[in-house]
């Protein structure tokens, strides 16, 4: 009895698993004549009676992204006469720098269900999505801004963020004459002022401190959490899937603290476009993936890319440098030299262990030890085992904060730091962040918006430093970000394996 009952009961679950497969497909491109405009902006796209699908350029000399702290004065000159003359063009036109800009709200505030599922609306930030989607939006931007100025090789730069010398704003983007000036950045964020995204490190404001806690966050959130694709990039969104939302790490430090600390307009999805500097931001957003990658080795692991058709063949829809709107799918944007652009090289000096140390859990020792769910009003502890038995060699232990939730209009975060119970170290894990959702369609800001998300991050390098062992407790600490008195609850913590 017992063994046909559980026979039946796999057949049931195999069979959920069948239909949830087949329900399961890629993101279709948004249908362009249903736009629902956000309360912010009116950034509904461009229609147009024929889409065509994306081919690749035809292979010539490879465009070189600069550093943006790096260029030259003549380069300063073209890129803001670029922007300019975007700028200039009618408002209707698919190349204006607000048309342009419109593209990444119209992707990001729910301005479109999906074509092929509409019961959904269109995300593309917290999953999978991230990555792809903002190198499709920067491939056709730098390529319009070449046409404008006849210049083929244009390149946008990069802002370096991850190095030392590039923590501060780019110095080509504070003339309140440019092109490339944007009013509403913060006046107390200009250089010499320079970025603070360290954990644990606020309100310190000494300069070397500063580095050295951005270059910790920098090696965690791109090396030690981040083995696998999918770690990096995030989990899936599919058209009529139901996972949970689960941005990489990639996407959670510092992508949004830069966001938010350049000023108002990069602070929210809807107007981010509208600041000039949002496009080298996520160009070395789109270097990390390539740094990843290359650099740092994950491209003879296999695991440099997500194998998962339903990822592959999302697509996406764009105004290209020909005046055509293009259909591209994520497939067509793995190598970006087949798009036809590379990074310049500069050092990256937080690749290896030495960009992190593991701290003294002293301070730590103190904060309450809660059972979960709990409200994330103040830094936690809880007691987490790490798995017994490895199935296999390679699997890794990864840490999974599930059941994050939260008004989706406030600005949330926290970081994960984890420890022992048999030594007195912690080392920092990893960031969770969210920015504030400003203007919600009105359907949606009306009921207050609850959403829910996924933090995975590696463990295994951190198992190996702090010495700890199968079956052991760990202590894995909470702690908000943003200061205390924020509605965020967190539902559960466990260590899974994967491979
Ligand atoms: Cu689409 Cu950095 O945001």
């Amino acid at each position: 009895m017992h063994i046909k009952l559980s026979i039946l009961i796999s057949i049931i679950i195999c069979l959920i698993y069948i239909v949830s497969d087949v329900v399961a497909m890629p993101i279709g491109a948004p249908d362009l004549s249903k736009c629902q405009p956000s309360l912010a902006a009116n950034c509904c796209l461009i229609n147009s009676r024929s889409i065509v699908d994306f081919k690749l350029p035809s292979t010539g000399a490879l465009r070189v992204r600069p550093a943006a702290h790096l260029v030259t004065k003549e380069y300063i000159l073209k890129y803001a006469n670029a922007t300019r003359l975007m700028r200039s063009l009618p408002l209707n036109h698919p190349w204006n720098f607000m048309q342009q800009a419109n593209v990444h709200c119209a992707y990001c505030e729910g301005i479109y269900n999906l074509s092929n599922f509409p019961n959904m609306t269109l995300e593309v930030h917290s999953s999978w999505l991230f990555i792809p989607f903002h190198r499709m939006y920067l491939y056709f931007h730098e390529k319009i801004l070449g046409k404008l100025i006849g210049d083929e090789s244009f390149a946008l730069p990069f802002w370096n963020w991850d190095s030392p010398e590039g923590m501060g704003i780019p110095t080509m983007y504070t003339d309140p004459n440019s092109s490339l000036f944007d009013n509403t950045r913060a006046q107390n964020h200009q250089p010499p002022n320079i970025l603070n995204y360290g954990s644990t490190n606020e309100g310190n404001n000494n300069i070397s401190s500063q580095i050295e806690a951005n270059l910790e966050v920098m090696y965690r959130q791109m090396v030690s959490s981040a083995k696998t694709a999918e770690l990096l990039l995030g989990g899936p969104y599919r058209a009529g899937g139901d996972e949970p939302w689960s941005p990489g790490t990639v996407e959670m430090a510092p992508h949004p603290y830069v966001h938010m600390w350049t000023g108002i307009d990069m602070s929210s999805f809807v107007t981010a476009g509208w600041d000039p500097i949002f496009y080298s931001h996520h160009s070395n957003v789109d270097r990390m993936w390539e740094v990843w990658k290359t650099l740092l080795g994950n491209n003879s692991t296999g695991v440099n890319y997500i194998n998962d058709t339903d990822w592959l063949d999302s697509s996406f829809l764009f105004w290209d440098e020909n005046l055509q709107l293009v259909r591209i799918k994520i497939r067509d944007v793995l190598d970006t030299t087949k798009l036809g652009y590379v990074y310049q090289q500069v050092p990256i000096p937080w690749s290896n262990k030495t960009a992190a140390k593991l701290r003294d859990g002293e301070e730590m020792s103190s904060l309450r030890l809660v059972e979960l769910p709990v409200v994330l009003d103040s830094a936690v502890k809880i007691n987490v085992e790490l798995p017994k038995m490895k199935m296999k060699m390679n699997m890794e232990e990864v840490l999974v904060v599930d059941g994050i939730e939260f008004d989706a209009r406030m600005h949330v975060g926290f970081d994960v730091f984890v420890g022992g119970l048999r030594t007195s170290k912690i080392g920092f894990a990893g960031r969770f962040e969210h920015l504030a959702v400003k203007k919600w369609r009105k359907d949606v800001a009306m009921g207050g918006l609850l959403m829910k998300k996924r933090l995975v991050l590696g463990l295994k390098d951190l198992v190996k430093e702090l010495k700890l062992e199968r079956g052991e407790l760990l202590v894995v600490t909470l702690m908000p970000s943003h200061g205390t008195g924020m509605l965020i609850k967190v539902g559960s913590v466990r260590v899974d394996l994967s491979s």
